[in-house]
């Protein structure tokens, strides 16, 4: 399945020079995120590391379509077009209202792109796609105490670590405590924030 040529311009526009620190990490590879298709399904298995873990799961039969007002995923890419992992969000609720609703993350790198600056790039630029597609003052991300090297590049792609959600997570060997961490729209800067992409108009966008 093609992605429209919207999507395409929305993921180009939002580049590395809008993630706070790449400055530290100028030799990251260049990442885009793109939707799944059927072919990435045989790479795109999860599962293998322990903070994956959640137990055997049937191989996957479907792709997941970028479905911004419900659970979606897109895949993250190099140059090459050859997948590195994907990044997913389900809509976690705070409150009855729709405006208390917020995207929660998660992600998963194939073990050959793990601890090259991927993992940040593609939590900030699927945030900035949240904020752009939605009107949401919130994405978050949850991940597990030990979990190191995700809270390094949640906070290197800017999220602010809030606090312990206790025994939420589950997994094979039990509940597990992890860190909740979240960007808000506010924290975005304003060029970033206010950032009206003429490609994210859609598909009938005469721009
Ligand atoms: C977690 C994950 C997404 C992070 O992405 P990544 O591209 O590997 O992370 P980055 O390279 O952007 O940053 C990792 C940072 O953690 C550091 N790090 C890696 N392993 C570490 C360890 N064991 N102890 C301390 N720091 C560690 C790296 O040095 C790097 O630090 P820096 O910011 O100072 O450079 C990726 O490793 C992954 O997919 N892991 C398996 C699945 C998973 O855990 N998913 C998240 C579930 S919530």
């Amino acid at each position: 399945m093609e992605e429209p040529r919207w999507f395409a311009a929305l993921v180009s526009v939002l580049d590395c020079r809008s993630v706070p620190d790449m400055s530290k990490s100028p030799d990251a590879p260049r990442i885009s995120l793109r939707p799944e298709r059927v072919s990435d399904l045989q790479v795109l298995t999860g599962g293998d590391s322990r903070f994956d873990d959640f137990g055997s799961r049937p191989p996957r039969t479907h792709i997941s379509t970028p479905n911004y007002a419900g659970s979606g995923a897109l895949v993250i890419v190099d140059e090459n077009d050859e997948v590195c992992g994907y990044v997913s969000w389900h809509w976690n609720h705070w409150g009855p209202t729709p405006e208390s609703h917020c995207p929660m993350l998660g992600i998963w790198l194939r073990e050959s792109w793990r601890g090259r600056g991927v993992g940040r790039l593609a939590q900030r630029r699927v945030a900035e796609i949240l904020f752009e597609q939605t009107t949401t003052n919130r994405v978050e991300a949850h991940t597990d105490v030990e979990n190191v090297p995700e809270w390094r590049a949640l906070e290197a792609a800017g999220f602010t670590r809030e606090g312990i959600i206790r025994g939420a997570h589950w997994r094979p060997d039990g509940y597990h405590d992890g860190y909740l961490y979240s960007i808000l729209r506010g924290d975005l800067s304003p060029d970033i924030r206010d950032q009206r992409c003429s490609a994210a108009r859609g598909p009938d966008s005469s721009a």
